[in-house]
């Protein structure tokens, strides 16, 4: 079976809607552990909108599963990345103006710029995987460069219109998966997953581990709100 490994950038972005101290993503990656998360995956982009410099350094040492860090691959990032040694990078591409990161890297076109970043994190012996749209292409071009491991792009299955359509990207996906594994990469899935939408997903054997972030932190809120205000108003009447 596939395993988890959550995405906490959220928790970050409540703290940073009021630029205070809390909810603080150090504190989340403990609970996903505990929880059984196989992973803590958190991006840290050029912008900083969310996970900041010091969450990816105390996370570096308390983490224990294992941390991904997401990035894109400039030469700021490859040099955080050799300093601060996660166990493992996932390479994505980055907008400044994007909501959430909006598709796979294009490995093909920028296969000398990716060839570089890679081998420098590979040299520290840190693991690579690339994320990537379930195009063959693509997946044989990262295999060609030296990663580890890829993360398909599960955008196209989880927002898809109409059932015809998310059919046609879950094939997509298994085949992507298998062909990954054919080339003995490791194999991981993300991006859009929730609670109506994981299960097909999860039980695709050649996935090793599945990135998710948004619908756990949203799930979060519910499954904690009721607690959340009696424990207020429990603190009042004191
Ligand atoms: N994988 C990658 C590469 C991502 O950029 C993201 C979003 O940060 C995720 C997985 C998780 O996506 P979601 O928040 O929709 O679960």
């Amino acid at each position: 079976m596939a395993e988890l490994m959550v995405n906490i950038d959220h928790i970050a972005t409540l703290r940073e809607a009021r630029g205070i101290h809390y909810p603080d993503p150090v504190y989340a990656a403990g609970v996903a552990e505990m929880a059984g998360a196989s992973g803590i995956i958190v991006h840290l982009r050029e912008d900083r909108r969310h996970i900041k410099d010091r969450d990816v350094r105390i996370l570096r040492d308390v983490v224990k599963t294992k941390l991904n860090l997401e990035m894109a691959a400039t030469p700021e990032m490859v040099k955080i990345a050799c300093d601060l040694k996660p166990d493992m990078i996932t390479l994505v591409p980055e907008k400044r103006k994007e909501l959430t990161t909006e598709g796979g890297l294009d490995v093909v076109k920028f296969s000398d710029k990716l060839k570089k970043a890679i081998e420098e994190v590979r040299k520290k012996g840190i693991k690579v995987s690339l994320f990537v749209d379930p195009v063959e292409a693509q997946i044989k071009m990262a295999h060609k460069l030296g990663a580890h491991m890829i993360e398909i792009h599960t955008g196209a299955y989880s927002n898809a219109a109409s059932e015809k359509v998310r059919e046609r990207e879950f094939a997509k996906v298994i085949n992507a998966a298998r062909l990954g594994k054919e080339l003995d990469l490791g194999v991981n899935a993300g991006h859009g997953l929730h609670y109506h939408n994981v299960k097909e997903i999860a039980a695709i054997k050649e996935i090793d581990e599945l990135s998710i972030g948004h619908s756990i932190i949203a799930r979060a809120v519910f499954a904690g709100l009721d607690r959340a205000i009696r424990d207020m108003i429990e603190l009042m009447k004191q």
